[in-house]
């Protein structure tokens, strides 16, 4: 059941996004050579609960951390790790969020640490065009499908490729709701979109094939070919003027 959110529900859930958003950017700012994943998850915990908000993977299905922070080759739900340090001409996918009142915010990046290749620049650049681009086919009226198709047509222009194991998801009182949001598909298929649906859109791509591994920690998530990966998300609403973000700072 796709759960429609009220004015009032929107009102909190901004307060949740705005937290995860500004979360982000702190951890994210804090990527540089020789800083550990520990120390980025630490940062984005501490300021998470100095809003009286909950970070809300923690404990989600066991994940033992606040953020997934997964490097290079990897794609999503790298566990942060005091041995893990960050090297100059890494890039660096930060994904976390935060639940306040009751309501989830959701939000991804990758970042550059320090100088990186012109290679990992433009993956970076897809991706991030490429959420921007499934964010504006998300209004009321259209259909499901035509997020996914925009993702996707925009990433494979660009001569990469969308994973297909792992979509975004609708998004409220759960971290994870219906409806589910792959970032491919076929424009005019699907549910229709409507007022008041909040939805968490996170294209992960791959400079190569698409096909992905899990480590044997249970949670990593790797390109199965060893190509970089970037992801990015955000937790949006639409509304009868179209999308909005929610998750910004
Ligand atoms: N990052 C995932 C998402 O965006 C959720 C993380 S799963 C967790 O939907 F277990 F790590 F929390
Ligand atoms: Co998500």
């Amino acid at each position: 059941m796709i759960v429609l959110k009220t004015g009032r529900e929107l009102k909190v859930m901004r307060e949740a996004c705005r937290i995860s958003a500004a979360a982000l950017k702190l951890a994210g700012s804090a990527v540089e050579p020789g800083v550990t994943t520990a120390e980025l998850d630490k940062i984005a915990e501490k300021y998470i609960l100095s809003q009286g908000a909950k970070p809300n993977f923690k404990n989600y299905n066991g994940y033992p951390a606040t953020a997934c922070i997964s490097i290079n080759n990897e794609v999503i739900h790298g566990i942060p790790s005091k041995k893990r340090v960050i090297q100059a001409g890494d890039i660096v996918s930060i994904d976390l969020g935060a639940c306040f009142e009751g309501y989830h915010g959701d939000n991804a990046a990758t970042f550059a640490c320090g100088d990186i290749s012109e290679e990992a620049k433009r993956l970076i650049d897809t991706t991030r065009e490429s959420l921007y681009e499934g964010i504006a086919a998300a209004v009321s009226g259209g259909r499901l499908g035509d997020i996914g198709a925009a993702v996707q047509q925009y990433v494979e222009s660009r001569g990469y490729s969308v994973v297909r194991q792992f979509v975004g998801h609708g998004i409220g009182t759960k971290l994870h709701e219906a409806p589910e949001v792959p970032n491919f598909g076929t424009q005019g298929r699907g549910i229709r979109l409507m007022p008041g649906m909040t939805l968490a859109i996170e294209p992960m791509i791959n400079m190569g094939h698409y096909d992905v591994k899990v480590m044997p920690d249970g949670w990593t998530v790797l390109t199965k070919d060893g190509s970089l990966s970037a992801h990015f998300e955000h937790t949006i609403v639409i509304t009868p003027d179209g999308p909005q973000i929610m998750t910004k700072p």
